[in-house]
């Protein structure tokens, strides 16, 4: 496809439930300690839903902070897309919960489930949209309540999961604009679509007294082979775009890969060869968000004035599917 505008981030936000978990409320739940967690994933708190509290609520905050920081009004939004797997309902799609709170009609809106990855699947679609023309300014959100869909009773996957959302706003690049999304690689492996999984809910295993009684309707992850697949996933896809667009690492300003577990962030580091003070990492407070972590992470860095007008950013997820990706822009 030939590039007709390029498409930058214009504009983000995020949002986090108000309360908090910490480690030691977890001690009280299942049989851990706030040692095991933090060592073998560098969590301490994550924020977690009240009952009353959906996905669409977070992305909304999250979008008004997006709007704003974009300097656009709802109306100039032409596109929505949520990447969630905890939406409000397993159908109609969050993203179109969104455009009725915005007060918004007439332009397309859907959800994109491709697990913690759908951040960046859902803005390699936008960067598309962007590129030939249709829109001008895509509301691109990554949102999760995992915590309503987590097995309590679970040390291995009840520690690991928190609550929130990050938004953005992708747009159209002016002609002289340094910021603009250069390059995105995408993939999945559905051989091992098993590893990471809600079995219950869908047409498998429609909801009923048995798969609530044994629990199906929650995360169930094969953590380990998880871990394994996601370093080497997310070094492929980080690979692709820097070697496609001749750059060695050592231009990339930023490197903010899904907040999984730091291990793997570390791991994923070191295999690149990136400086340590270039990784940006936020997991101890808000643990794994899912499609929220990077822009979640993205919007942290740019309001704290890590991230600078004109840095060069390599984004990089994998997630249930499994799907991985990666995102090269300048900022
Ligand atoms: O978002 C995308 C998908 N998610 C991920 O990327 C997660 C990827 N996986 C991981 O981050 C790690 O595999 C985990 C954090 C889930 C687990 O860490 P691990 O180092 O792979 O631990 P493990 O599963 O090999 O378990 C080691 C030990 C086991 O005990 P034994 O068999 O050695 O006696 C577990 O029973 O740790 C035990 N264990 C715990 N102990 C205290 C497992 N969970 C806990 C816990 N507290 N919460």
């Amino acid at each position: 496809m030939s590039i007709k505008y390029y498409a930058k981030i214009s504009g983000t936000g995020m949002s986090v439930p108000e309360k908090v978990l910490t480690n030691f409320d977890l001690e009280k739940i299942v049989d851990t300690t706030d040692e095991w967690i933090r060592t073998r994933t560098g969590m301490s708190e994550r924020h977690i839903a009240s009952k009353n509290e959906a996905a669409s609520d977070l992305a909304y905050n999250a979008t008004l902070k997006a709007i704003e920081a974009a300097n656009i009004r709802n109306k100039d939004i032409d596109m929505i897309i949520v990447a969630t797997i905890s939406g409000d309902h397993p159908f109609p799609s969050t993203a179109c919960i969104i455009q009725q709170k915005l007060g918004l009609k007439g332009f397309p809106a859907f959800d994109v489930s491709a697990g913690c990855t759908g951040w960046i699947y859902a803005s390699n679609i936008a960067k598309q949209y962007i590129e030939n023309g249709v829109a001008e300014n895509i509301l691109v959100i990554g949102v999760e309540i995992l915590t309503k869909i987590t097995n309590w009773k679970d040390r291995g996957t009840c520690i690991l999961f928190g609550d929130g959302a990050g938004a953005t706003i992708i747009s159209r690049a002016g002609e002289r604009d340094i910021s603009r999304f250069i390059d995105s690689e995408l993939s999945a492996d559905g051989t091992h679509y098993d590893l990471l999984i809600q079995q219950a809910g869908g047409s498998r295993i429609p909801a009923s007294n048995e798969s609530v009684g044994e629990n199906l309707h929650t995360v169930y992850m094969e953590g380990n082979k998880i871990f394994k697949n996601a370093v080497r996933s997310m070094y492929h896809a980080c690979d692709v775009v820097l070697k496609r667009n001749h750059l060695d690492v050592h231009s990339i300003d930023w490197l903010i890969t899904h907040q999984a577990n730091l291990r793997i962030i570390q791991a994923l580091g070191k295999k690149l060869k990136i400086d340590d003070k270039k990784v940006i990492v936020n997991i101890e407070k808000y643990a794994n968000t899912s499609s929220a972590t990077i822009p979640m992470a993205l919007d942290e860095a740019i309001r704290n004035g890590k991230i600078q007008h004109g840095d060069l950013v390599l984004l990089a997820s994998f997630g249930a599917g499994l799907t991985s990706g990666s995102l090269l822009l300048r900022i």
